[in-house]
């Protein structure tokens, strides 16, 4: 199905002659704003690069079971994170290239220091028309009036449990509250689109859907249940733990009602569906229906390495070339010839193995820490 999707688009995008850069913003030191002209730039299959997701840090104060299962890790060094002023810098590259929607992830992204002052200076991209957050939540309260006042547009908060010591279970941590706390605190500044993601582990949560789609609807949230991936660093993965959009389906429509599909035309990853009381909510189905067709995204890691599929072996390092001085110019070939060049469908492949095990192993992980889902963002 993706399959022809993409045979469709790779079509479209060669004859065309789209695929250009329209790098010229960038190179030539483009004001923010002046993006009429920009064309879409194109991968090798014709998706075009539009959204950007930034981990600013590679440390968690989880340590949730599908995600960083081990007892120790590998850390990038401090000194090769890279500076808000470099992010920004390397953000306005993006934008000039056609991104014009950035996600700040980690790790926990409020684990860095000041992180509002970096969604300020994105802010100043006239560009970028939002700015999203994803975060564990625990230090959402604490936070987020520095936040908004920023310019934060959007955020998304990870919520795999509503009881507090099946959370402790699974994150090895015992913050429950305080995750419900920062979900409260959004609700309660009025910021609309909210979502609520929940990783559906067999064994672990799954006889929660129904409640956490009720929790949703008390705080106006939308909740997205996501099929557990076989990324990075989820080492404990295995087949019989994935809880499939088919198996949710039939399962929330059994308690609520006929389910309907909510149409979209949109690169998102989940798919809408509404049950009969008008809850809304999402399906992320990465493992059995995955969404590469339709990707358009890129990731950068703390240490400014560049990723252009969640499931990518090899990353291109844009920190040195940022450190030894190169323009916008410089910098927007890097990205927008390595754009070209894709064809990442990462997820497709994996569903084509017939034996499925975890991605990495863990001494792979140890050696190469930007395999890691917590590396990239989640
Ligand atoms: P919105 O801007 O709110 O639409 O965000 P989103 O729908 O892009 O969702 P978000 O970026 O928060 O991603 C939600 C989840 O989708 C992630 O936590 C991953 O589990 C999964 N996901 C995100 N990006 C990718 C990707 O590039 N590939 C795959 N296979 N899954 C992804
Ligand atoms: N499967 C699916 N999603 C994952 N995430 C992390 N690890 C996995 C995995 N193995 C995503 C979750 C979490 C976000 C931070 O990263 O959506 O909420
Ligand atoms: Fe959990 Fe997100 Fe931390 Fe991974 S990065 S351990 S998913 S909170």
């Amino acid at each position: 199905m993706g399959r022809c999707a993409l045979e469709r688009g790779a079509r479209t995008g060669q004859e065309s002659g789209m695929a250009q850069a329209a790098g010229s913003g960038a190179a030539a030191g483009g004001a923010p704003g002046a993006d009429a002209g920009r064309a879409a730039l194109l991968d090798r299959l014709g998706r075009p690069l539009r959204s950007l997701r930034i981990s600013v840090t590679d440390r968690c104060n989880l340590r949730c079971a599908y995600c960083m299962p081990e007892e120790a890790y590998t850390w990038l060094p401090r000194e090769e994170l890279l500076t808000f002023e470099e992010v920004a810098r390397l953000v306005s590259v993006f934008t000039s290239l056609g991104v014009d929607r950035v996600r700040l992830t980690g790790g926990e992204p409020l684990l860095r220091q000041d992180l509002p002052e970096l969604v300020r200076l994105l802010r100043r991209d006239a560009r970028l028309t939002e700015v999203a957050l994803t975060t564990n939540g625990v230090l959402l309260e604490e936070q987020l009036p520095g936040l908004l006042e920023a310019g934060l547009s959007r955020v998304t908060v990870s919520l795999d449990t509503l009881r507090p010591e099946r959370f402790h279970a699974l994150t090895r941590r015992n913050v429950h509250g305080r995750v419900l706390e920062g979900i409260a605190a959004v609700a309660r500044a009025g910021l609309p689109g909210l979502k609520l993601d929940c990783v559906v582990v067999r064994g672990t949560n799954d006889d929660e859907l129904d409640a956490l789609l009720a929790f949703g609807q008390q705080v106006r949230a939308e909740v997205r249940f996501i099929e557990y991936m076989d990324v990075g660093g989820a080492t404990r993965w295995a087949p019989g733990a994935v809880v499939s959009r088919a198996e949710m389906l039939e399962r929330i429509g059994a308690h609520s009602g006929p389910i309907t599909p909510v149409p979209t035309q949109s690169s998102a990853p989940a798919e809408r569906f509404v049950l009969p009381d008008g809850t809304t909510f999402g399906i992320i189905a990465s493992t059995t229906a995955p969404f590469c067709a339709r990707c358009d995204r890129a990731r950068l890691t703390a240490d400014g390495t560049l990723f252009l599929c969640l499931y990518a072996r090899q990353g291109v390092p844009l920190r040195e070339a940022l450190r030894s001085g190169a323009g916008p110019d410089v910098l927007a070939r890097l990205v927008s010839s390595a754009w070209h060049r894709r064809d990442a469908r990462g997820a497709e492949e994996r569903l084509a193995l017939i034996e499925r095990q975890p991605l990495a192993r863990r001494e792979e992980l140890r050696e190469d820490p930007r395999l890691e889902m917590h590396t990239r963002g989640g």
